[in-house]
């Protein structure tokens, strides 16, 4: 294992994306767990999905805050705008970053490329070029399992070649790992790059497929299962993520010189996945019986009639299987939520927040 080499406490840390699903968990576990002189948080509050969630996450943050009596700040900011990000860095001096603000979600990037260049790409950058300007202790962003594309070599492993992205969203990734690589090995900047495997959970992101799901059958309509429902998946629960993330800040890679005396890149990339890759067609059944149990769709829902098998969608991809040896030898810790205790989390947050099967919880 290794030791850890950035110390949490008494450090300005900065997240972005932190209205977003993971973002969020992460502020709230920083909070709870840790006291940073400055925690901040990031984000543009993009109307990709429903911008409610957004504001309850933030909201939940900031009631975390008063009530630990811990430092959080909020500023609404886009990463594209660099004087706002460079003002940013001056003002606070941050010893760790976490870029998690991204524009999410592989089929959008088919119709909307824009806003993954603005975000993704220009975004990236703009921290990119702020932590060459002021020194950090550690960059930790967010990468993806897409980066692996239609391999057949499974589990995925960091070591597999991945030149071949389906998507422009997998592009993005591969290219922030690409762009850390180049700053890591010119500017010394330590980075460490996480490949998220389908991440789920309560307040997660509407636009993913269990959340759509529960949507339509709630609403009596009907669901496509790609690719038939012979997809796999790693579904990972938040909180493992989030726990990943954290050990992950506090081990930055170790600043060493080559044999020709130059910086060699402190740089490294790991998977944070479940590791145990679950049929979508089983998903789906756990979901449903969760679904029920929390009384979100009525014990005698007929889902046999809301079911469409369809043909797998452009960029997707048929399986993703995460190697999380590296993770597991480096930080002791390996995702392992159960299935059926994450989707139980979502399925009674899914209740409490819109409302059960006779009950209908108005959003304004
Ligand atoms: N959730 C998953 O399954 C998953 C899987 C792999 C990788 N990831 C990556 O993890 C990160 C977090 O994902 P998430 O699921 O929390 O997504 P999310 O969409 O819930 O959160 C991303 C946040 O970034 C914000 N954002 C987008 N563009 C921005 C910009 N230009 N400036 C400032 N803020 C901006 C959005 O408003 C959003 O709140 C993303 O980088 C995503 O690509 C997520």
């Amino acid at each position: 294992m290794l030791d850890k080499n950035v110390i949490l406490d008494g450090k300005a840390v900065l997240v972005t994306g932190a209205a977003g699903f993971i973002g969020c968990n992460l502020c709230k576990k920083l909070l709870n767990d840790y006291t940073c002189s400055e925690l901040v948080g990031l984000d543009s509050i993009t109307d990709y999905y429903d911008v409610n969630i957004k504001h309850e996450r933030l909201k939940e943050i900031e009631a975390l805050a008063t009530a630990t009596g811990k430092k959080w700040t909020f500023v609404k900011a886009n990463l594209a705008d660099k004087a706002t990000i460079d003002s940013l860095f001056e003002k606070y001096h941050f010893a760790v970053v976490v870029n998690l603000a991204a524009q999410a979600g592989v089929r959008y990037s088919i119709t909307n490329p824009d806003a993954y260049i603005q975000s993704n790409l220009i975004g990236f950058y703009n921290i990119l070029e702020a932590c060459r300007h002021n020194e950090v202790e550690h960059l930790v962003y967010a990468s993806s399992s897409s980066v692996y594309g239609s391999n057949k070599k499974i589990p995925y492993s960091t070591d597999d070649k991945v030149d071949n992205p389906v998507s422009l969203y997998a592009a993005t990734k591969k290219s922030n790992e690409l762009m850390a690589h180049a700053y890591s090995k010119l500017y010394n900047i330590p980075s460490t790059g996480l490949r998220f495997f389908t991440v789920y959970g309560p307040a997660g992101r509407p636009d993913m497929a269990y959340f759509g799901f529960t949507n339509k059958l709630k609403a009596g309509k009907t669901i496509q299962i790609f690719n038939y429902g012979k997809c796999k998946r790693d579904f990972t629960f938040v909180d493992d993520i989030v726990e990943g993330v954290v050990r992950v800040m506090q081990h930055a890679p170790e600043k060493q010189n080559g044999e020709d005396g130059l910086p060699l890149p402190p740089y490294m990339v790991y998977n944070i996945g479940n590791n145990h890759p679950e049929n979508l067609l089983d998903f789906v059944t756990i979901l449903q019986e969760e679904l029920v149990r929390a009384k979100v769709l009525p014990a005698d829902y007929d889902f046999e009639a809301h079911k469409e098998l369809v043909p797998m969608q452009p960029g997707d991809v048929p399986v993703t299987y995460a190697d999380t040896s590296a993770l597991e030898a480096d930080f002791g810790f390996k995702p392992a939520t159960p299935l059926r205790d994450g989707l139980r989390k979502f399925a009674e947050w899914y209740a409490g927040y819109y409302g059960t099967a006779n009950t209908q919880v108005v959003k304004n």
